[in-house]
């Protein structure tokens, strides 16, 4: 049965990404004028619902934001169950559900990618009405064909490779550019096999350093003495990823809260020690290939500026077809993208899931044709 809808809220939660923006204008546009609700945009993710931080989003609001990127309401990566009021850590969602029944708030868009979708499912079960839409420059959400952000990254990261290749190649040197992906490979693998990188390497699939020091050393005899190594943040050695697995089983096993922080603390010890696996992996190439290494983070820069065209679709189409979703009365998912499509998915498939790269995946077949290497 639908909701009579007057007003409703939206905020953008945890890391940002070119079209949120887009994505703010759509829900709003919608909203204030085929709908004719009001639209309330909260600041800095769900603090802004705790706090108070919000503006009011009219049609001026709106104007020329489709191009901007990063977020006009500012993000955070703040929980409402484990959210930090003077230097105390609270759980904030009875305040939030209070809230939004005192400002007279009917709905709230959270705009976000896994973890954002987790918090909203927590918000959902408090009996706070929801509805996400997936962000994100990692294309790791669950259940949707795409997030909006990724476009973007993808063709940033690609033109990096591009110029990296013509000093590379000048320089007769490795080059090893770090692409953003602590958890999924989407970006170096849409990456790496635009920019035609010469070993593709991701979290989903373990490498050993001598394989992809081979791989180059026979690209040398074949007359190339230069390669591109494109690498996920997250890859890692088969070696590292057996400690990742062995810490993350203890931790499962563990049943002490004692048991618990130690496992904790070892995982934490093997991400300190992950900082530096791009400069490490350089070294030993450069080592087994007496060929000179240099490496690139691409860092922020693949986060920022302007959304690209297929990302303001994606994030245009995904907010105007929430709020027709808000008439509707469907609330506590996520609005996919399908094909040309929009499918709402309980937000119970999608909180605590991610979406990897498969190993049988189009794109890895494609790599290895082409005798990419990729590190297995
Ligand atoms: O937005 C996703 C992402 O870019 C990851 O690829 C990256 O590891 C992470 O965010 C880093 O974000 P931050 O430094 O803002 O926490």
């Amino acid at each position: 049965m639908a909701t009579k809808i007057r007003r409703i809220g939206i905020l953008t939660a945890g890391g940002d990404s070119p079209g949120l923006n887009a994505a703010i204008r759509g829900v709003g546009k919608a909203a204030l004028g085929y709908y004719g609700w009001e639209i309330v945009g909260f600041r800095d993710g769900f603090r802004g619902l705790v706090e108070n931080r919000r503006i009011n989003l009219d049609r001026a609001a709106l104007s020329g934001i489709l191009t901007i990127g990063g977020t006009i309401l500012g993000t955070s990566r703040d929980k409402p169950h484990r959210m930090v009021m003077n230097g105390e850590t609270k759980d904030m969602t009875g305040v939030i559900r209070d809230n939004l029944t005192k400002w007279g708030i009917d709905c709230v868009v959270c705009l976000g990618g896994g973890g954002t979708a987790k918090n909203a499912l927590r918000l959902h079960r408090a009996g706070i009405r929801v509805i996400t839409l997936p962000k994100t420059i990692d294309n790791d959400v669950a259940m949707t064909d795409a997030t909006f952000g990724y476009a973007t990254a993808l063709d940033i990261a690609t033109e990096a490779i591009d110029r990296l290749h013509s000093t590379a190649h000048s320089h007769h040197r490795i080059i090893v550019a770090e692409i953003m992906g602590h958890r999924a490979g989407w970006l170096t693998l849409g990456a790496g096999l635009a920019g035609g990188a010469d070993v593709i390497l991701i979290p989903e699939i373990p490498y050993d350093v001598k394989k992809i020091a081979d791989a180059i050393r026979q690209r040398s005899k074949r007359g190339s003495n230069f390669s591109i190594v494109a690498v996920a943040e997250g890859a890692m050695s088969c070696d590292d990823a057996r400690l990742y697995d062995s810490a993350e089983k203890e931790l499962e096993r563990a049943k002490t809260l004692n048991d618990k922080i130690e496992a904790k603390r070892a995982i934490a010890a093997l991400d300190a020690r992950h900082q530096g696996n791009t400069m490490r992996l350089a070294g030993q190439l450069e080592e087994l290939t007496h060929l000179e290494s240099r490496v690139t983070i691409l860092g922020y820069v693949q986060r920022g500026g302007t959304p690209c065209a297929a990302d303001r679709i994606l994030a245009t189409r995904l907010g105007t077809a929430c709020a027709d979703l808000i008439n509707k009365g469907e609330f506590g998912v996520m609005l996919a993208a399908r094909g040309d499509d929009t499918a709402p998915v309980p937000l119970e498939k999608v909180a605590g899931k991610r979406k990897s790269v498969p190993r049988d995946h189009s794109w890895i077949e494609t790599a290895r044709r082409l005798e990419t290497c990729l590190g297995d």
